[in-house]
């Protein structure tokens, strides 16, 4: 079982200046010209290079920070160097109302994470984007829960994407969603339609519940979600991982980062762990 750890920034947590991008990052910022993805380009960058700092006990000076290079592949899946060279780290990013949310995993980990708010959707949107099962499970649903599963569902749907590289680009009932029993994170049979369960309406805000995605492929990614009032998250892997380590035990002030700011950080993250 393997650990994933996320970090989530705000704009308020954002340094005021951008000394912390390297001159290619600092380029690429130069060459986006809407500002809303200017500023969720720029907050997901901020949150990617402190969670990649945190995970890899790198020091969270501006300097080191610039060090810390994301870079979108061709597919548009983020990828960390160090230096200029592969780090060695997995990362996915999502940015949604403000905020960035950044998981982070060992190398040989392909992850994807997604940060949606729970809203009402269309019927039509429930018919073009879900499975047959997956209607069928938000139809039994009590209407008042229909928002946060919808919201579930389509967000563990972006995320298994992100984990298998291709974003939207796949159809998105190309894979489906089951919802496990929080008791039970374990490996589902064919028959794990059948067990596909509405959220509790009393899930504990913060409260990890695991989900599981087959894709018409065959492949089984793993994953879990989480919601904390209209915020939900997810984060889905290629192999079984344990429920997402959070690395925002104490929110650092922005623009003065130090070392010592991140030796402190360290130690109540228990990042010395990883290695
Ligand atoms: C990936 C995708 C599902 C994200 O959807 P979204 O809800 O709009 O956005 P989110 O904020 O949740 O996630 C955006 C992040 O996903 C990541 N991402 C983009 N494409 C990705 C891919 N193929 N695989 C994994 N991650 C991807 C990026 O890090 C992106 O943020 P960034 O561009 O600031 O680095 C969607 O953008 C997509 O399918 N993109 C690929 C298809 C496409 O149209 N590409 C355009 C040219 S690359």
């Amino acid at each position: 079982m393997k650990n994933i750890y996320w970090l989530e920034q705000t704009a308020k947590d954002l340094a005021t200046d951008i000394d912390w991008l390297s001159a290619s990052e600092a380029a690429d910022l130069e060459r986006l010209r809407f500002a809303k993805r200017r500023a969720d380009w720029l907050l997901g960058r901020w949150t990617a290079k402190l969670a990649v700092a945190f995970y890899l006990n790198l020091p969270v000076d501006i300097q080191s920070l610039a060090n810390v290079e994301i870079r979108a592949a061709t597919s548009g899946a983020p990828e960390v160097y160090l230096s200029s060279r592969p780090a060695p780290v997995s990362i996915s990013l999502s940015h949604c109302a403000g905020t960035a949310l950044c998981a982070v995993a060992a190398a040989d980990t392909n992850l994807g994470c997604d940060l949606e708010l729970a809203e009402a959707r269309s019927s039509a949107f429930v018919t073009d984007y879900f499975t047959a099962e997956e209607q069928s499970v938000i139809a039994r649903a009590p209407t008042a829960e229909q928002p946060l599963l919808i919201t579930v569902l389509w967000s563990a749907k972006e995320s298994a994407l992100k984990a298998m590289h291709t974003g939207l680009r796949l159809d998105t009932r190309s894979v489906r969603v089951s919802l496990s029993n929080p008791a039970d994170g374990t490996n589902k049979s064919d028959k794990q339609s059948q067990d596909i369960r509405e959220p509790d309406p009393v899930i504990a805000r913060d409260e990890w519940i695991p989900l599981q995605v087959r894709s018409t492929a065959g492949q089984v990614l793993y994953g879990w979600w989480q919601h904390d009032g209209p915020i939900v998250r997810t984060v889905v892997a290629d192999s079984r991982i344990a429920p997402p380590i959070s690395l925002a035990c104490g929110s650092p002030a922005t623009s003065s980062y130090s070392t010592a700011d991140n030796a402190a950080l360290r130690s109540c993250c228990s990042l010395a762990k990883v290695t």
